[in-house]
């Protein structure tokens, strides 16, 4: 993940994902969920991506990890994009909080929420965790971030 490049974010897909799984450390989160923000661009990855490859990253990415580490931390993986949608519909100040990258991608991947995905999200009883997780992520592309180093996050990931 070390110099794959973020989609014109100031961080590569390595040291996005220290940070997320170090703010999912520092919120004192279960090990499904740091797992989760440590793993959540995993569907970036080319080999993770060639596993289905027509779908959007977050799809390949919850596959993935729900044959790794279960349906939890697979779902909150698959979600990240939804919560993000989300989050855009239902709370005024959260798309001043976005990069200006993924204000960007906001358009492709379907805008913000509907009425009725918004209540469907909501109604899902890991829907505050993902939430959660998507702030870490929109987080967690500071180029001076000096996150955990990878075996804590691990060892806090597999419990
Ligand atoms: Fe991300």
């Amino acid at each position: 993940m070390a110099d794959l490049p973020y989609d014109g974010e100031d961080v590569d897909q390595l040291a996005h994902a220290l940070q997320a799984g170090t703010l999912a450390v520092a919120a004192g989160s279960r090990p499904a969920l740091v797992a989760a923000a440590l793993l959540h661009d995993v569907g970036r990855l080319p080999h993770v991506e060639a596993t289905l490859p027509q779908a959007p990253h977050e799809r390949a990415g919850a596959a993935y990890v729900t044959g790794l580490l279960g349906a939890e931390a697979g779902w909150l993986v698959g979600s990240h994009v939804l919560a993000k949608r989300a989050l855009v519909a239902t709370d005024p100040d959260y798309l001043a909080l976005l990069s200006p990258t993924s204000v960007r991608t906001l358009a492709e991947q379907g805008g913000p929420a509907s009425g009725g995905e918004v209540e469907r999200f909501l109604r899902h009883r890991l829907a505050a965790d993902a939430m959660d997780l998507r702030r870490w992520d929109d987080r967690a592309k500071n180029p001076a971030a000096r996150p955990l180093p990878i075996e804590q996050l691990l060892d806090a990931a597999l419990g």
